[in-house]
């Protein structure tokens, strides 16, 4: 089922380059079954003409508060009611300013005033004016009155400055979009999740790792909060900003992560382990860094056994958490995850391929099967966010089961 089918979203679109996006956004909206009015500020039509936006909304875009044609038709107070969601984006650090001050100086900051309906802001700008305690400031009050805001991303500008300030990408915000609309089937419930790699040290300059983004547990407590559980993240190093609403803490090391997860697994209902954990580490972690020296072509690194964190807390006999875990296999998968699910005595244990170009470590899709003692299921090719979804809807299903006699 699409969670946007029918679902009525205001884009506010105001004058900012990433306007442009905006045409792409509102088809992807629409193709998803949501239906879309676009309302454009006087300098969004200097960006993106209103007639395009038109044709891709299939609907007459509003512009002007003091047109009577336009009152007569869906006027600005019938506007703001009709909302399920009122999206802006771009965002401009102008529009922001005058959200924040309470203005109702156009159709848009009068709609936004008008509304009752939940407000999502993606801020769009030059990274200076994004980084001015200013625009700081005026993001911060937006956010206490309980607006959404939806980035920005970092990264190379239209004006060639590098830094945060970019509008999310139209699908960022369509996923957005559809989380939002996900239905709180986790209301109640605390989800424990690791994302990312474990660094195991060698001496104070080098480390072993693997490819893990944290894309995929990160992913997951995103979609975990916005389907209203409360969630901890456990992460290893990774460059992604915590999700809203998770409280996350950082590790580096495999028994770091270990000794986070044990002393909060209890304390909730579910635990993921997404964590690309290192299954072993340098015996001993050298105090200097080691020295190359003419006479030794090769070295040896002593490695031993890591604890097997997900193992570990599936063999708690007290206020043990439904647990699952994730199998990343490049061959025999579902032998390897079917044994995994048995030998760690986990409740559910999601499989993925990761010798599949496209999909597994640091891609934005993926594509899984989980398996469960009574059951199976495939979940094809998808983002990570998508796969999500699915995933958790399969936990709260299993984990609202009645108790086996
Ligand atoms: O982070 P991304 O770039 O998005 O990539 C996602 C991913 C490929 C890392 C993810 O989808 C995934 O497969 N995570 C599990 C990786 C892994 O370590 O798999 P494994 O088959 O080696 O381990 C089996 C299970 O035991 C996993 O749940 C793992 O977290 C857990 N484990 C492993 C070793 C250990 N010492 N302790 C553990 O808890």
């Amino acid at each position: 089922m699409q969670t946007l089918a029918g679902k009525k979203i205001l884009l506010g679109i105001s004058g900012g380059i990433a306007a442009y996006k905006c045409a792409e956004l509102t088809r992807r909206l629409i193709e998803r079954g949501a239906q879309v009015q676009v309302v454009m500020t006087k300098a969004a039509k200097e960006f993106i003409t209103p007639l395009t936006m038109q044709a891709v909304s299939g609907r007459p875009v509003s512009d002007s508060l003091l047109d009577p044609a336009a009152e007569a038709s869906m006027g600005h107070i019938e506007l703001a009611k009709w909302a399920d969601l009122v999206l802006l984006a771009p965002a401009t650090a102008d529009l922001i300013a005058r959200m924040s001050a309470g203005m109702g100086n156009d159709l848009l900051t009068t709609l936004v005033l008008a509304t009752d309906s939940p407000v999502a802001v993606s801020p769009a700008m030059n990274q200076q004016m994004y980084r001015n305690v200013a625009t700081q400031e005026n993001i911060a009050t937006l956010a206490r009155r309980g607006m959404h805001i939806w980035g920005p991303a970092a990264g190379e500008q239209a004006c060639g400055d590098i830094g945060p300030g970019r509008m999310l990408e139209p699908m960022q915000l369509v996923n957005l979009c559809e989380q939002f609309f996900q239905p709180k089937v986790l209301n109640g419930r605390s989800i424990l999740i690791t994302a990312g790699p474990t660094r195991e040290a060698i001496d104070p300059v080098r480390y072993i790792t693997n490819h893990s983004s944290g894309k995929m547990g990160y992913a997951l407590a995103n979609a975990a909060a916005q389907m209203g559980a409360s969630v901890t993240l456990i992460s290893g190093p990774v460059n992604l900003s915590a999700p809203a609403g998770v409280k996350r803490i950082n590790v580096d090391s495999a028994q770091e992560m270990h000794d986070a997860v044990i002393a909060h697994a209890a304390s909730h209902d579910a635990f993921i382990s997404c964590a690309a954990v290192a299954d072993y580490r340098p015996e001993e972690i050298a105090s200097q860094k080691l020295k190359k020296t003419a006479s030794n072509d090769h070295m040896t690194i002593k490695m031993v056994k890591n604890p097997d964190i997900v193992a570990t807390v599936a063999a708690m006999t007290q206020q043990r958490p439904f647990t699952v875990g994730f199998a990343a296999e490049t061959n025999d998968v579902e032998t390897y995850a079917r044994g995994k699910l048995v030998r760690k005595n986990l409740d559910m244990i999601c499989a993925n391929d990761v010798s599949v170009e496209g999909q597994g470590f640091n891609s934005s899709d993926n594509a899984i099967t989980l398996f469960w003692p009574q059951g199976e299921l495939a979940l094809a090719l998808a983002s990570k966010e998508a796969l999500s979804i699915s995933i958790l809807e399969k936990m709260h299903e299993l984990m609202s089961l009645p108790p086996e006699a």
